[in-house]
């Protein structure tokens, strides 16, 4: 089955709370938090306190992506701020596997990312250790940009390389993903589709959760 995860980085800051509640409703399956640094990333969001304050208002799986330096110092925080999956950046840490045994010793699932030009090379020695692989295809940062095309193959092989394992890791892809191009994602392999401007910048929440879903049925 494929899972939709729209991102609140998009969605309007003063009333988080509200927009959540408005896509839970939609029928969104998790709901994607980005956390930036302003080092790994050039931008800066939210953090642990905000995300405990959201864990009041929804059940849904918090699926956080860290886009942080040094993400070993924060993974208590994150996880005791209410975060289901934290998926931590191959470029940002220096020792992936000590920093997602301390994510699962915690209780959580852990994610790894990868930005566009990373090789998935990279985490081929890590997979069997994580619930979750995170293929970016935007250049992390921003919500609203555009998908980059070459990145679609990677979704490909990623998907092969996850089947070559039995733990059934979830493959998620971020960035850029829309009406147009969700269909041919999810024919590459995508579980789960972070949407953010797709969802976020409708003004039928639930009309264009239920179109994302169409167009993923069946791949
Ligand atoms: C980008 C973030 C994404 C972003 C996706 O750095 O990791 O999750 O919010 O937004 P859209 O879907 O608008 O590209
Ligand atoms: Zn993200």
């Amino acid at each position: 089955m494929k899972l939709i995860a729209p991102s609140i980085l998009s969605a309007d800051g003063g009333r988080l709370g509200e927009e959540i509640a408005a896509v839970e409703a939609a029928g969104a399956d998790w709901i994607h938090i980005d956390v930036m640094d302003g080092r790994f990333v050039p931008n800066i969001t939210m953090g642990p306190a905000i995300i405990s304050a959201l864990r009041k208002t929804t059940k849904l799986i918090f699926d956080v992506h860290l886009m942080i330096e040094n993400p070993e110092n924060y993974i208590e925080s994150f996880a005791t701020a209410g975060s289901d999956i934290i998926t931590i950046h191959v470029e940002a840490a220096h020792h992936l596997h000590r920093t997602i045994d301390m994510i699962k010793k915690l209780g959580k699932k852990a994610g790894v990312s990868l930005n566009p030009a990373t090789p998935l090379t990279q985490v081929e020695e890590i997979i069997p250790d994580i619930d979750l692989l995170l293929i970016m295809t935007v250049n992390p940062g921003f919500g609203g940009q555009q998908f980059i095309k070459n990145t679609l193959p990677k979704i490909t092989k990623a998907r092969q390389l996850l089947n070559a394992f039995p733990n059934n890791q979830l493959l998620e892809v971020d960035g850029g993903v829309n009406l147009k191009n969700i269909g041919s994602i999810a024919k590459a392999g995508a579980d789960v589709l972070v949407a953010g401007a797709a969802i976020f910048g409708t003004n039928d929440y639930k009309k264009t959760i239920a179109d994302l879903k169409a167009a993923v049925s069946g791949n």
